[in-house]
């Protein structure tokens, strides 16, 4: 059946542990991270364009960094909408709509999440039921963080993070989500990684054995105190006033705190909503804001219906 249009939301992703190890020859790191998928979303709305090209706009608050994503041929969900038409031999291109709801370049992945939201409008919208499995190897072509974002939940990450494992956990969190004012470029922070680790040997990553435990007893403490993350230490090189907003985070009573992903945004573990604005009312104490509240874990890009 053919659409006027179809509307797909994808979620943004944090990393409670992100082990990484040393870098690969073709240029990425090999990972051990756990995901989990968080009620941040981006929505992708694809129809028929005019004249049977691709297109592409942007919309959403700016205080997210909105015109910073590309509406040229590098934006992954208009490389994504092409990759599947190249897939199923379609010819005709489409309008592609951002509305942005995840801050830009701020180690959510709200890229990844746009491409995985274009992969799913852009097959129902040809009709195309293309079996999981071949949507989830176009999504490891587009960004290591794209087969995640189809996926969603909570799951590990392998290889350079396409390795996507669902995992078996209790319990549902609520995160603050601090933003930045300026995204980081994360080959910038990997590079920044490789630089502190020059001359000294780097270990294939792994999950703490304590975070899975965690995870499975639904411990909220014994999560908050195993959360990880080996990039965070060239993110604060970078970016230094991310360890003070860190220690702000947990003098205000959160569970744990860690920076996303490859940074800027910092996470908050709490218990619930009301929890969550206790520590985001002491972060803003200190000057330190805005912020998101996020549940986590949420299912993974979906066509809305
Ligand atoms: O896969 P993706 O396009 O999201 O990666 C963006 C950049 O992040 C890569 O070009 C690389 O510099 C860095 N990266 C990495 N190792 C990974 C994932 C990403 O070095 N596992």
């Amino acid at each position: 059946m053919r659409h006027v249009e179809v509307v797909a939301t994808a979620p943004a992703k944090v990393n409670l542990c992100l082990g990484v190890g040393p870098v690969r020859a073709d240029g990425f790191h090999p990972l051990a991270t756990v995901y989990q998928a968080v009620g941040l979303y981006d929505e992708v709305t694809v129809r028929a364009s005019t004249d049977g090209s691709w297109g592409i706009e942007v919309e959403g608050d700016e205080r997210l960094s909105v015109s910073e994503v590309p509406t040229d041929d590098t934006n992954l969900a208009m490389r994504a909408g092409k990759l599947l038409a190249a897939h199923l031999g379609i010819d005709a291109g489409l309008q592609i709509t951002i509305d942005k709801g995840i801050p830009v370049a701020g180690g959510l992945a709200g890229g990844s999440a746009d491409a995985a939201a274009a992969l799913v409008a852009c097959d129902a919208f040809w009709g195309a039921r293309t079996p999981r499995e071949e949507l989830l190897e176009l999504a490891a072509e587009l960004g290591s963080d794209v087969p995640f974002a189809l996926v969603g939940g909570t799951a590990i990450g392998s290889g350079r993070g396409e390795l996507v494992t669902p995992a078996m956990t209790r319990g549902s969190y609520w995160w603050v989500v601090l933003e930045s004012g300026q995204g980081l470029s994360t080959p910038a922070v990997y590079r920044e990684f490789d630089v502190m680790h020059e001359g000294h040997t780097v270990p294939e990553p792994q999950i703490p054995d304590t975070l899975m435990e965690a995870l499975r007893s639904g411990d909220i403490e014994k999560l908050g105190a195993s959360l990880s993350n080996d990039l965070q230490p060239a993110a604060f090189r970078l970016r230094p006033e991310l360890e003070q907003s860190l220690f702000h985070g947990l003098e205000g009573s959160a569970h744990g705190a860690i920076v996303s992903g490859s940074g800027p945004s910092c996470l908050f573990l709490a218990e619930g909503r009301p929890h969550a604005e206790q520590v985001a009312g002491w972060l803003k104490g200190y000057g330190l804001g805005p912020v998101s509240f996020a549940p986590g874990p949420v299912p993974g890009a979906r066509v809305v219906p």
